[in-house]
């Protein structure tokens, strides 16, 4: 078993990352060794570049993302933990895969059409090859299992269908097939502002969304304004299937405390927001106070922090060369 994700570098790790996919990898780090697996996570700062951010911020965000990680629980120890940048190997890889991915597949990409919006010709060919360079980020390291949020989950379909054509079209048995791995519980957490938007970086209001770095103020203040409805809890989860907001909220709870929605309702049934946001409140404050406390004090030092991207860099090459050298001596390449 050998289980890889990655996070873009862009802007702070908010409560959807974090309860979407971080909190998967942390739990994953420890279940996975002891069945004497892998865990590796990386910071995709390639793939940060489909986005432009000025290079001082690209820097700062990719150091502050690899700090947010460590505090958050994935330990260098246990888990390889790298940049993409330092290892070359992912693009390499992504352009051999390019010759295997065919356009119609990268036309059916939702996460293209969403970000490109109106305007596809002015979209960069990175924004469009993004999902290439992802199949390669984790077929480099034969990756069997990939945590991450419901909105990835077309990306690594694809990943499938590339390795699959690569293994028949050069007659190899070079790439396992990788499998998602979605959280039940947190598939997707939504917009404080707006249920039917994903919570995400590019919210337009910050009250949408609640940062790993926001003070316990702010995370107060963010649910006490989360929009709602007027409706008490009802006693089973099911009931909230038309209530987007409040589905929202209750699944929020429940992935912060470990417990199931169901179990949720059912301790605040019969009763309304008002005795609820504080109670959510209280336990964001609980959860990712500490995170934010040990974040602040990693950042103190941002050269040990960029140590440990050296170091899990290293690692990482040593897995992927003889991936990318099987994947280039398939297709006839002299190396
Ligand atoms: P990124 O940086 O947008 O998000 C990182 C992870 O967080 C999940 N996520 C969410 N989950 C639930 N609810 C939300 N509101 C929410 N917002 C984000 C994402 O699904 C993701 O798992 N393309 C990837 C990064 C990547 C990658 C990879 C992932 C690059 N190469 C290889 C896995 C394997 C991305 O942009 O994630």
């Amino acid at each position: 078993m050998r289980v890889v994700s990655g996070i873009k570098p862009t802007g702070n790790l908010h409560l959807g990352n974090y309860l979407g996919a971080v909190k998967q990898w942390v739990r994953m780090q420890d279940e996975v060794a002891g069945q004497g697996g892998e865990t590796m996570y990386f910071i995709a700062d390639l793939h940060g570049l489909t986005e432009y951010i000025p290079p001082a911020e690209m820097t700062a965000n990719t150091l502050e993302m690899t700090a947010t990680m460590i505090a958050a629980g994935i330990d260098p120890a246990k888990s390889i933990l790298w940049n993409q940048t330092r290892v070359p190997a992912h693009s390499e890889l992504a352009w051999l895969l390019n010759n295997v991915a065919r356009v119609g597949w990268l036309n059916r990409m939702t996460q293209f059409k969403d970000k490109a919006g109106k305007d596809r010709e002015g979209a960069s060919a990175g924004l469009y090859d993004y999902p290439v360079l992802m199949a390669a980020d984790v077929l480099l390291y034969k990756a069997t299992h990939v945590p991450v949020g419901e909105d990835q989950k077309q990306h690594l379909e694809l990943a499938r269908d590339i390795a699959t054509k690569f293994n028949n079209d050069f007659e190899v048995d070079l790439f396992p097939l990788p499998e998602p791995m979605v959280s039940k519980d947190a598939p997707r957490i939504m917009s404080l502002r707006d249920a039917t938007a994903k919570m995400s970086k590019s919210n337009p209001s910050e009250m949408a969304r609640v940062n790993l770095v926001d003070s316990d103020d702010d995370i107060a203040a963010k649910f006490r304004k989360a929009k709602t409805d007027p409706e008490p809890l009802p006693d089973t989860f099911d009931k909230l299937a038309d209530r987007a907001e409040a589905k929202n909220l209750v699944t929020i709870f429940a992935a912060l405390a470990d417990r199931t929605p169901q179990s949720v309702v059912e301790e605040f049934a019969g009763q309304g927001f008002g005795a609820f946001k504080p109670a959510l409140a209280d336990l964001a404050v609980s959860v990712l106070g500490p995170i934010r406390e040990e974040l602040t004090r990693l950042l103190d030092d941002r050269a040990a922090v960029s140590a440990e991207l050296s170091r899990g860099a290293e690692k990482a090459a040593v897995l992927a060369a003889p991936t990318l050298r099987a994947a280039q001596q398939a297709m006839g390449l002299q190396i």
